[in-house]
């Protein structure tokens, strides 16, 4: 049997563990994850390129609990971070600072100089400013800074707009046509090593055409950039692999390698991936009790006490998450609107869907919850974040505890 989540006997269990157990043990709204499953997605990756050299680079902004980044690092991971506190938490989990690549659009000095302190293998730039403000500290600390310029190739990823990143009218990385340019004068930089390029043109991408184009239109700039002398070490196509969060399947890491490496062939160069979503979104789940069940005018609601402070995707996105009973009872089916306590009427988990009714006390699990779930939580309407825990051998133990009224406060200043 596969790792994750299954039912037995009707019953919703997480690697052989009864969620209602854990609801029971630990409270809702609650974050469940399952260990065995993400080593098992990490393991895939490794296997599906172990004909490369490769390193797999978690993005941390998918999930950043601390024990499962301290399991990634241990598996031998890197870390994909976008952010000074992603920084501190792969440094405090283990990651090794030369397998730890900075991303992002916006940068400051204070987080590239946090970067090259630590130590970081690659700066990921995404203009040439930001490539002269990394010379400059660099200079000054008396260091290098290995650099990949993240390329901007114009390919449509095929996914919501607000998760595509590699179009032209997007703010990520530089105009492909312009890097050899802009790469020539960074390298005459002090301070900068010119270490491969970089592409992510979006996330949640089920049609690997257009990762197939994006890796042969970096493979293509590498080639031209070794063959002009750049030392380059590595070739870095970035993240967003889909997963199947409607039931109609999904490529996996196999696919995704057998699209991307022959576009690679002969490059002597190691090749970074940057998985977030697809190494931890199956392996968790929201964990949530009804609190009411309504009638307005022929529609019927399901309230939960989760709501869009605990996951955001939905609302944000109108993204699909599949939202089963924990417990099945075989009551009659009913189309419901699922949605949480949040004073917004874009507060909801699902519109319109048909599932077994469910009622006040019942249980439900809001399924592919364990990436950008807990991480783009907020404390909106003063709502503590849930808790989290973490199944492993057969055991859930709680890896992060539910936020209290005054962890809500603590850094309120009287004045
Ligand atoms: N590398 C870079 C530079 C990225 O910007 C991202 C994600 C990743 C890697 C990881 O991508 P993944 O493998 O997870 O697709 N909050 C949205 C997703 C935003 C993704 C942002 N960048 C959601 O909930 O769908």
């Amino acid at each position: 049997m596969s790792a994750g989540f299954s039912r037995a006997s009707g019953e919703l269990r997480c690697d052989g563990v009864a969620l209602a157990e854990l609801a029971e043990r630990f409270g809702t709204p609650l974050y469940v994850y399952s260990a065995a499953s993400v080593e098992a997605a990490y393991r895939a990756y490794d296997a599906a390129f172990a004909a490369v050299p490769h390193r797999i680079c978690y993005a941390l902004k998918a999930n950043s609990n601390g024990t499962l980044l301290r399991r990634l690092a241990g598996w031998g991971a890197g870390a994909d971070i976008v952010s000074g506190g992603e920084l501190a938490a792969a440094l405090r989990a283990g990651f090794p600072p030369e397998r730890i690549v900075f991303s992002g659009v916006g940068k400051t000095e204070a987080e590239l100089q946090a970067g090259l302190d630590a130590g970081i293998g690659e700066f990921n730039a995404e203009s040439e400013e930001e490539i002269r403000r990394l010379s400059a500290l660099a200079g000054r600390a008396g260091r290098v800074a290995h650099v990949t310029l993240r390329v901007n190739p114009d390919i449509d990823p095929r996914s919501h707009p607000y998760i595509s990143t590699g179009l032209r009218e997007n703010k990520f990385g530089v105009d492909l046509t312009l890097a050899p340019e802009l790469l020539r004068r960074a390298r005459a930089l002090p301070g900068i090593e010119v270490a491969g390029v970089q592409c992510h043109i979006g996330s949640q991408m089920t049609d690997l055409e257009p990762v197939e184009a994006a890796a042969r239109a970096v493979a293509a700039l590498s080639r031209q950039l070794l063959d002009e002398g750049f030392p380059l070490r590595s070739i870095d196509l970035g993240g967003g692999l889909g997963i199947d969060y409607t039931g109609d399947g999904a490529p996996d890491p196999r696919e995704l390698a057998a699209r991307v490496l022959p576009a690679l062939e002969g490059l002597p160069l190691l090749l970074m991936l940057e998985p977030g979503r697809s190494l931890v979104a199956p392996a968790g789940a929201l964990l949530a009790r009804v609190l009411y069940v309504k009638e307005n005018r022929g529609k019927r609601f399901v309230i939960l006490d989760a709501g869009m402070n605990d996951l955001l995707r939905p609302s944000l996105y109108e993204a699909f998450h599949r939202i089963e009973p924990v417990v099945e009872r075989g009551r009659q089916r009913a189309e419901v609107d699922v949605v949480g306590p949040v004073c917004e009427t874009g507060d909801f988990f699902a519109r319109s869907r048909e599932m077994e009714s469910v009622e006040p006390g019942d249980l439900v699990a809001v399924r592919d919850a364990g990436a950008y779930g807990f991480s783009m939580a907020s404390n909106y309407n003063l709502r503590p974040r849930p808790a989290e825990v973490l199944v492993e051998a057969g055991a859930a133990r709680l890896t992060r505890r539910r936020e209290t009224f005054d962890d809500l406060v603590a850094a309120e200043q009287d004045g």
